[in-house]
C-alpha cells in the first residue's frame, strides 16, 4: 500500500495521510514522501493509529533528532522524548489539564526551536479539547506590502519564564529551577522567517512566548506583536482539529502556531507529544 494525501482545507495547509500504519517501520520512500508532505502542507493528520511509545519515538525519528523538554515532570519516566499531556497524570507525571490554551509555537523560546511536533491522542473527551492551528504562511502572505516592508529585519524577543509570570498560567506550570532557567535564556528570532525547505516566508511570533521587539520601546513592540497575533488568528487562517482517540497530528512549527481549547475535566484526556529538533530561524 502506498500512502496518499487527502486535503482537509481548501488551501494546502492541512492534509490527511492515509494508508500508513505508524506501528510499522516506514520504508525510505515513505519517509521521504512524508518529509516532502510536511514541507508542503504544514499539518499532517493520521487517523485510526494504535502505537506504543517505542513506535511513536521510532516514527518521529524519521524527521530528525528528538528534543527533551526542559520541564521534566511531564516526561514519561522511561521515555524522556515523550511529554505526557495527561489530565490524570501517567506513570507519575504531573497531571496537566487545559494547558497550552494560548497561541504559541512549541518551544520558540530556544535558540534552535523545534521543527515539528507529533501529538498522539490516547484518550479524548467526548466534546471540547480541540486544537486550533494558524497558518503562518497565509498570515504573512495576507499582510500589506507596507507592513511586510516594516517587518523586514525586525527580531522579536522570545522567553519561557516571562510568559508564565506575565500571563500568569497560575499553578499549571512549575517554577523553573536556576539550572532550568539557565537552559532557556531569552532569545531573539526574526519576525518573518524563511522556511529552510519550502523557501516560503512565514510570520514567526506568538502570543505565548514573544515578549517584545528588539530595538523598540516595550509598549511599541508589544503593540506590534498584539496586532500581528490578532491578524494571524483570524478565522480564515485557522484549522480546528477535533481529536479522536488514535489520531496523530504532525505539525510544522516553522509555519504554524496553535492553541488548545477547553474541555470538561470530568473526562480523561491523555496525549503524547514528541518534538523534533530544528534549526536557527532565519
Ligand atoms: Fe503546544
Amino acid at each position: 500500500m502506498t500512502l496518499s494525501l487527502k486535503p482537509m482545507t481548501t488551501t494546502s495547509f492541512v492534509t490527511e495521510v492515509v494508508n500508513v500504519d505508524l506501528s510499522q517501520p516506514v520504508d525510505a520512500a515513505t519517509a521521504s514522501a512524508l518529509r516532502a508532505a510536511i514541507n508542503q502542507h504544514s499539518i499532517l493528520v493520521f487517523r485510526g493509529q494504535t502505537i506504543d511509545n517505542d513506535q511513536h519515538v521510532a516514527f518521529s525519528r524519521n524527521f530528525g533528532d528528538l528534543e527533551i523538554h526542559t520541564v521534566k515532570q511531564y516526561l514519561l519516566p522511561d521515555y524522556p522524548e515523550i511529554i505526557a499531556l495527561a489530565n490524570r497524570g501517567e506513570n507519575g507525571t504531573t497531571p496537566i489539564d487545559n494547558g497550552g490554551a494560548y497561541w504559541h509555537t512549541d518551544i520558540s523560546y530556544k535558540a534552535k526551536p523545534p521543527m515539528g511536533s507529533l501529538l498522539y491522542s490516547l484518550e479524548v473527551p467526548p466534546e471540547g479539547g480541540d486544537t486550533l492551528y494558524a497558518d503562518m504562511y497565509a498570515a504573512y502572505d495576507a499582510l500589506s506590502d507596507a507592513m511586510k516592508e516594516n517587518l523586514e529585519g525586525l527580531r522579536a524577543v522570545h522567553g519561557y519564564e516571562a510568559r508564565f509570570s506575565r500571563m500568569g498560567e497560575g499553578g499549571k506550570r512549575p517554577k523553573l529551577s536556576a539550572e532550568q532557567l539557565a537552559e532557556v535564556p531569552e532569545v531573539t528570532h526574526p519576525i518573518v522567517r524563511t522556511h529552510p525547505e519550502s523557501g516560503r516566508k512565514a510570520l514567526y511570533v506568538n502570543e505565548g512566548f514573544t515578549l517584545g521587539v528588539e530595538g523598540l520601546p516595550l509598549d511599541e513592540g508589544r503593540d506590534l506583536l498584539d496586532a500581528l497575533n490578532a491578524h494571524a488568528t483570524q478565522p480564515q487562517f485557522i484549522y480546528a482539529h477535533h481529536w479522536r482517540a488514535g489520531d496523530l497530528v504532525f505539525w510544522d512549527n516553522r509555519a504554524t502556531m496553535h492553541c488548545a481549547t477547553d474541555y470538561d475535566t470530568r473526562y480523561a484526556r491523555t496525549m503524547h507529544r514528541t518534538t523534533i529538533q530544528g534549526d536557527i530561524p532565519v
